[in-house]
């Protein structure tokens, strides 16, 4: 193995700080234009995955456990209405959600003794930590971990296809995370799932569902200000990264509900007229007071609409679970 010498690695760290590195070129695109928006990827450095497992552990934040609740309770119902009496190959979009997978993992290795799975992450840090984790806590459970960006494009036969072998695949896409696009990007993501797999394949889909407004409020503006912490690190992440000087008392988190999109807005809303620099950008960005830089969306859906986006993307709805409040559903899509 050849190392970088010092001079390379010397160009890789300039070519992160300058215009050339993904986080510049988002930053500039998204703050030199009002409204201002920062792409909601920028949470999740170390610092910021860290707060969101915290916050998947707060009292107001139902998502994580209620979800977690339906797939204890059905999980084997899930699997074998995915396998159809076939073995199951199973992917997931996303390597984050290790516990809740975990319940479908176990359920299929029940089933039917040994199950591979392939998560698909953009990081390759991520998979191979739920790699290590997964083969030793489940075993039966073959990982095998696909560096890719499914929002532009799966690939999911390129380690040979699987078409000889009687297999299904089960795409597990859970979490909500189909909620942080707008319904149009949605029904992208969800056609490019559906054209990686072959008819009898399918498609869990875990959604956050329409509930009364204080319940989401809190979720997304807690007590203890974690989600405020996690909003804001940011800010702080661009101080680290980019040499800017955002001062991060003079920003506060601000979660609204907009009903007419059905969708949770999450904002950092400057507190006072200020200007910050952005050294790696040689940008300096003004901020009037309660101007906000929009960061994430969240949306809500209505009974039926998960439904309704599956057969929008070529999958038949053959199954959906709720809990008993029907604040969360998982549902599952046949590939037609
Ligand atoms: N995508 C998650 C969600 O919509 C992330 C999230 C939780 C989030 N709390 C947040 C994003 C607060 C921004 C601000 O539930």
């Amino acid at each position: 193995m050849t190392l970088p010498n010092s001079e390379a690695i010397l160009e890789i760290l300039v070519a992160n700080r300058t215009e050339a590195g993904p986080v510049a070129a988002a930053v500039r695109e998204g703050l030199s234009t009002r409204p201002r928006r920062l792409p909601p990827w920028l949470f999740y450095d170390e610092a910021g995955s860290l707060l969101f497992e915290r916050i998947t552990e707060l009292p107001e934040y139902y998502l994580t456990r209620t979800e977690r609740g339906i797939l204890a309770a059905h999980s084997s119902d899930m699997i074998d209405l995915a396998a159809g009496g076939k073995r199951l190959r199973i992917v997931e979009l996303g390597a984050g959600s290790a516990d809740k997978t975990r319940l479908l993992l176990a359920a299929a290795v029940e089933a039917q003794g040994q199950v591979l799975y392939e998560p698909v992450d953009v990081s390759a840090t991520a998979l191979d930590a739920a790699r290590e984790r997964i083969e030793r806590e489940i075993p039966g459970v073959t990982v095998a971990p696909r560096v890719m960006d499914y929002v532009h494009g799966l690939d999911l036969d390129a380690e040979g296809p699987l078409e000889e072998l009687d297999e299904r695949r089960l795409v597990l896409y859970i979490g909500s995370s189909i909620g942080n696009f707008d319904l149009e990007d949605a029904n992208r993501v969800l056609l490019g799932v559906r054209g990686v797999l072959r008819p009898g394949d399918a498609l869990l889909l875990g959604v956050d569902l329409v509930k009364t407004v204080p319940t989401l409020l809190a979720a997304y503006d807690d007590q203890a200000g974690v989600t405020a912490e996690f909003n804001l690190n940011v800010l702080a992440r661009l101080n680290r990264e980019l040499g800017a000087n955002f001062n991060l008392k003079a920003f506060r988190h601000k979660a609204v509900w907009d009903a007419v999109h059905s969708r949770m807005e999450m904002y950092l809303e400057s507190l006072s007229a200020q200007k910050v620099r952005i050294r790696a950008l040689g940008l300096e960005v003004e901020f009037a007071p309660g101007e906000r830089i929009h960061t994430e969306n969240s949306y809500k859906y209505a009974p039926g609409q998960a439904e309704r986006m599956l057969e929008n993307a070529g999958f038949a709805a053959v199954g959906c679970w709720t809990d008993a409040e029907r604040w969360f559903a998982v549902c599952l899509g046949r590939a037609e």
